[in-house]
């Protein structure tokens, strides 16, 4: 059948709202000829020099918005505004039957030659109100559409429109998945561009101008989403945006007492562009927001599940995940890993783990990735890396300073003087993996096992009532022990870089230096005295390099 054929048959009975979609971002064209060129691997990594419209259809972190949501074990999904197919490739691996409904024929064309094998696949070019689908589909998704229904949709009340139809559409238990940036996310109010019209404020100064795109603060979208018919909702946090999420916190997990929301969220918030750094320190404000319990309000997007009826199955599969992290961008499938936050349903939480595609782990000789399946979660317990940066926050470098050097007398704790064989070990594994020696000032000890590599300060828990020390998270393991020292600048290094982050002003390119008292400390302290900076970067450049390429046996060329 001739491609023009078939997309007249793929036309549903549409009646009067015809209305073109002229939606691109430049990108189509670009992504057409790479979809018709090769089959693509959706997770796979995208080359990460391509331009931002470009990444934001090919990176795998698109479809953490949806990959950790239960959408039970069949059923029909309609997908409205389907764009470039970054989300359908995600529904499609699902046993569900998919409808994704595209405006623009441009990007439908894109959604084809992307998925050219999905045999429960029906690609549509339509207009997404109109339809004739009463009550036909189990969830209907609008992600990233909304706000463009003042362009695209006809009538005095578009975006008012485009809710109702989106509920016609829904079977009596189905359930809409909705998700749209918030007009009051902290990245807008601290000054980065609005997201669809590249000027800071615009959202907050109520779009001047008209631009025929507009987002909502949280109280607007969910009396929208009642209006509508939208009888229950659900609603979540995608972070650092809906676009390319790390984590997904819900509603339940930003006010559980005890459950650490802030480092699950990527502060402070990036500017694609490069463009903007954030006026004021992000997570000073969340962590207000979080202890004023208001935090919903200024997240960057949101992600809703509205049903018509609170019986919907999607809502009840979904109630019990307070929050989801996944590595699905740094790293190949067979390291891409997703975390869940369960609630147990006695009090307390429950930690899970995989690969993200089920995929066993890999053998190295150097080492491991160490993939815990399930753990509890330590309800009131703070990452040293957490305190600090509170302790920064609230003015008190001191505090900070001493925190430090309590995890690294911790850490020290757990050394040992000598180790038979460590520094032959520890030498050979430099030689093979990383091109040359390091730290050769402390061959002589004092010694770490290598399964220790991760427990640096974000890593290692403490309840600050009883005093009582986790570890948690030690995913990167050597397989040979490794000198106490470089545990020590790994984790510095870590809180220096984590401040830096948090403290920059506009306009500040390097990094900030540590608060002069905290530096005193940290300097005068012994533990401090093997500092190898120069070690660590060659070390920090391996295991990114490691993470990155799949391979923990990666090797650097032979540095002098
Ligand atoms: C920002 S993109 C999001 C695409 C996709 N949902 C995603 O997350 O990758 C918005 C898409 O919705 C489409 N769109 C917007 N309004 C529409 C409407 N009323 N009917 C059909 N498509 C629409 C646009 O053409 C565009 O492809």
């Amino acid at each position: 059948m001739a491609d023009d054929e078939k997309e007249s048959q793929d036309q549903p009975n549409a009646s009067d709202d015809r209305r073109p979609v002229a939606y691109s971002d430049g990108s189509e064209a670009w992504l057409l000829r790479f979809f018709r060129d090769r089959r693509v691997n959706e997770y796979e990594l995208y080359p990460k020099d391509a331009p931002w419209a470009v990444r934001y259809h090919l990176s795998p972190r698109r479809k953490t918005l949806l990959s950790w949501l239960d959408f039970g074990p069949t059923g029909r999904i309609l997908e409205l505004g389907a764009g470039c197919g970054a989300l359908t490739a995600h529904l499609t691996s699902l046993p569900h039957a998919v409808t994704a409904v595209e405006g623009s024929p441009d990007r439908a064309a894109v959604i084809k030659a992307r998925l050219p094998d999905a045999a429960n696949l029906d690609v549509v070019t339509a207009n997404a109100v109109g339809l004739s689908y009463n009550g036909c589909f189990d969830v209907v998704t609008l992600v990233g559409v909304l706000e463009y229904a003042g362009a695209f949709v006809d009538g005095p009340e578009p975006y008012h429109k485009l809710l109702t139809e989106a509920r016609r559409y829904l079977a009596p238990s189905g359930c809409l998945v909705l998700a749209i940036e918030n007009r009051m996310g902290h990245k807008y109010l601290a000054g980065l561009p609005e997201d669809h019209t590249g000027r800071p404020y615009d959202g907050l100064n109520g779009y001047p101008g008209n631009p025929g795109v507009r987002t909502f603060d949280r109280p607007t979208l969910a009396a929208m989403l009642a209006r509508a018919g939208f009888a229950a909702t659900s609603w979540h946090f995608p972070s650092p945006d809906y676009k390319m999420p790390d984590s997904v916190l819900s509603e339940r997990a930003l006010g559980l007492p005890g459950f650490a929301a802030l480092p699950l969220l990527e502060l402070p918030t990036a500017d694609p562009g490069g463009r903007a750094a954030p006026a004021f320190t992000e997570r000073a404000f969340m962590r207000s927001a979080l202890a004023g319990g208001v935090a919903g309000h200024f997240m960057n997007s949101f992600l809703v599940l509205a049903a018509p009826s609170p019986d919907a199955p999607l809502l009840a599969a979904n109630a019990a995940t307070l929050a989801v992290a996944v590595n699905a961008d740094s790293c190949p499938p067979h390291f891409q890993t997703m975390t869940r936050f369960v609630d147990d349903g006695a009090g307390g939480v429950t930690v899970t783990r995989r690969n993200l595609h089920g995929l066993p782990p890999a053998v190295f000789a150097a080492g491991r990735q160490s993939v815990k399946p399930s753990e509890s979660y330590r309800l009131g317990y703070a990452s040293y890396l957490e305190l600090v940066l509170d302790a920064v926050e609230d003015g008190d470098p001191v505090g900070a300073g001493r925190l430090v050097t309590e995890w690294m007398e911790l850490t020290a704790s757990r050394a040992r003087p000598a180790m038979p064989g460590a520094a032959e070990a520890f030498v050979a594994f430099c030689r093979a993996q990383l091109g040359r020696e390091l730290y050769t000032g402390s061959m002589a000890g004092p010694w770490l096992p290598g399964s220790l590599l991760d427990a640096h300060p974000g890593n290692v828990l403490r309840h600050p009532a009883t005093g009582d020390v986790r570890f948690i998270d030690l995913e990167w393991q050597l397989a040979c022990p490794m000198p106490l020292q470089l545990l020590l600048d790994r984790g510095v290094n870590l809180v220096g870089q984590k401040l830096a982050a948090h403290a920059r002003q506009p306009g500040e390119a390097g990094p900030a230096a540590l608060p002069p008292a905290m530096d005193r400390l940290l300097a005068r302290h012994p533990l401090s005295r093997g500092c190898d900076p120069d070690s660590l970067a060659r070390f920090t450049h391996w295991l990114f390099a490691a993470v990155t390429n799949g391979s923990l046996d990666h090797r650097l060329p032979t540095a002098g």
